[in-house]
């Protein structure tokens, strides 16, 4: 989130060679979208763009620089666009609708799970790092929406990142961790959500033992950037975050599943890690062949032949792998069910979706050393309201000239701010747009109308984190 130490910079492009797995994705629709709805980190349109700007653009998970173009982050990372999936997503959240969620991988796994009504999750974390601010809320509020379309709710308090991240101790972790966790409630988290601080997890960590045995020091170095000098735990949260996103599937909580982990952008390198990972500590590997799937064993071809005696496919037997013949979901779900049968984990490589990042108020990037540069979910409203009154706009040098030409709300954070939090319903947001573009409206009106918006929800939303902290007990908590 543009949050993040920076030790390591990686070139994007670095990035680019490493990850090219998917079909490079067509994004024209989420382009012109995205223009409208506005991010001030998007000032310039694609024409205007020029290469240089482009290769300044880094996005780690350590550091977020430069003007984001989205629509060549999804290339780059080979991520997919929403836009192209959103007709078939039942009841789009605002933030799909308005490419706010920009991005995703897999996401076709959870829209047929939600159809079939089939089990499924949502899993994400939060390192408590400082205070919750409106960038974790979109996080939260991703979760809750998935929570409430059926998935089952999986939120961790990544303490041990902070730990080796930010040095911190295990109590203020703590203690700043739960102040995630009675905002999520507060924003809608239903009481059958597992939240958990990694640290609490036996599960987590048990599992991150066996995944940093799959890793080794070149590939993190390719990934993260890491140097002979980065300490051990620092390498070992990698593995950490990879066994938050994997633990969903275990039998201990129901099985291989698919599951959707919504992040920032900024934390890509860890999904094309995890879903990498799901495979190489599952027993059968699967490529899609003409008619059907080709199916390797990982750990020895002993499994093979247990597998090839129970599917009840038309298939070819070689020494190194199988070729069955048939639907290939179907395929894959008979192959998971014997790999759980033979004592292997069988973990479907995790689904993903992507957020645009949030602008800071005072133009250029938020920063945590810097208050006044975005608002915290736990800013008293008199502060808050301070702050976007004072945020830059995408206003003119006069009013004169404002009345004339309009304002640009693609380069506002008081318009984004509307966009990604205070304006759910697409009608509202499009008139205030428009108000903005006709000169209609004068920013100082208009900031004060979306403060008094903000005011509203901060009240409204530290009421709920109070009455959370009396709930809290009937929430499922491993701390
Ligand atoms: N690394 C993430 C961040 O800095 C937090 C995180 C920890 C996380 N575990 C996770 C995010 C699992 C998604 C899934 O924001
Ligand atoms: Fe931003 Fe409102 Fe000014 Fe338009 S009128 S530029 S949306 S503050």
């Amino acid at each position: 989130m543009g949050f993040r130490d920076c030790d390591f910079v990686i070139n994007f492009s670095q990035f680019a060679d490493t990850f090219q797995e998917q079909p490079r994705a067509e994004n024209k629709k989420i382009l012109n979208h995205s223009k409208q709805a506005g991010s001030m980190q998007n000032r310039k349109n694609a024409s205007e763009m020029t290469d240089t700007t482009a290769a300044k653009m880094v996005v780690t998970p350590w550091e977020v620089e430069g003007i984001i173009d989205y629509e060549k982050l999804i290339k780059e990372f080979g991520m997919q666009s929403i836009a192209e999936i959103l007709d078939e997503i039942p009841n789009p959240n605002w933030l799909m609708r308005r490419g706010i969620v920009f991005g995703h991988r897999d996401y076709q796994r959870i829209v047929e799970a939600m159809k079939e009504k089939k089990p499924w999750a949502v899993m994400s974390g939060f390192m408590p790092s400082g205070l919750p601010h409106f960038g974790h809320k979109m996080t939260m509020d991703e979760i809750v929406w998935h929570q409430h379309m059926g998935g089952k709710a999986f939120v961790g308090i990544a303490d041990m990142e902070a730990y080796v991240v930010r040095g911190f101790s295990w109590e203020k972790a703590k203690e700043i961790g739960m102040e995630y966790v009675k905002s999520i409630i507060a924003l809608g988290l239903k009481e059958d959500a597992i939240i958990y601080f990694q640290s609490a997890s036996q599960v987590v960590k048990d599992l991150a033992f066996e995944l940093a045995a799959e890793v080794n020091f070149s590939e993190l170095k390719a990934i993260y950037g890491f140097m002979p000098e980065t300490n051990l735990a620092k390498m070992f949260v990698t593995s950490i975050q990879a066994a938050d996103i994997l633990h969903p599937q275990l039998k201990e909580f129901g099985g291989p599943k698919p599951v959707v982990v919504p992040v920032g952008a900024d934390q890509d390198p860890h999904l094309r890690l995890t879903r990498d990972l799901a495979s190489r500590i599952s027993i059968f590997s699967f490529e899609r062949i003409n008619e059907g799937l080709r199916i390797r064993s990982r750990k020895g071809a002993e499994y093979l032949h247990s597998l090839a005696g129970e599917l009840e496919f038309d298939k070819i037997v070689y020494e190194e792998h199988i070729d069955v013949f048939g639907n290939p979901q179907e395929i894959e779900e008979k192959t998971r069910e014997v790999e759980l049968s033979l004592g292997g984990k069988a973990l479907i490589p995790p689904s993903s979706t992507y957020h645009r990042f949030i602008s800071g108020l005072t133009g250029g990037k938020m920063s945590s050393s810097k208050p006044e540069s975005f608002v915290s979910l736990m800013d008293s409203p008199e502060v808050a309201v301070k702050k976007i009154m004072r945020a830059v706009t995408g206003g003119r040098a006069t009013a004169e000239e404002q009345r004339k030409l309009g304002g640009e709300p693609e380069k506002c954070a008081v318009f984004e701010f509307y966009n990604f939090h205070l304006v759910k319903d697409d009608k509202e947001l499009s008139e205030i747009e428009s108000e903005c573009r006709g000169g209609r409206i004068l920013c100082g009106a208009c900031k004060k109308r979306a403060a008094e918006m903000l005011e509203r929800f901060l009240k409204e939303h530290q009421e709920r984190m109070e009455e959370a902290e009396s709930r809290l007990d009937l929430y499922h908590i491993i701390i």
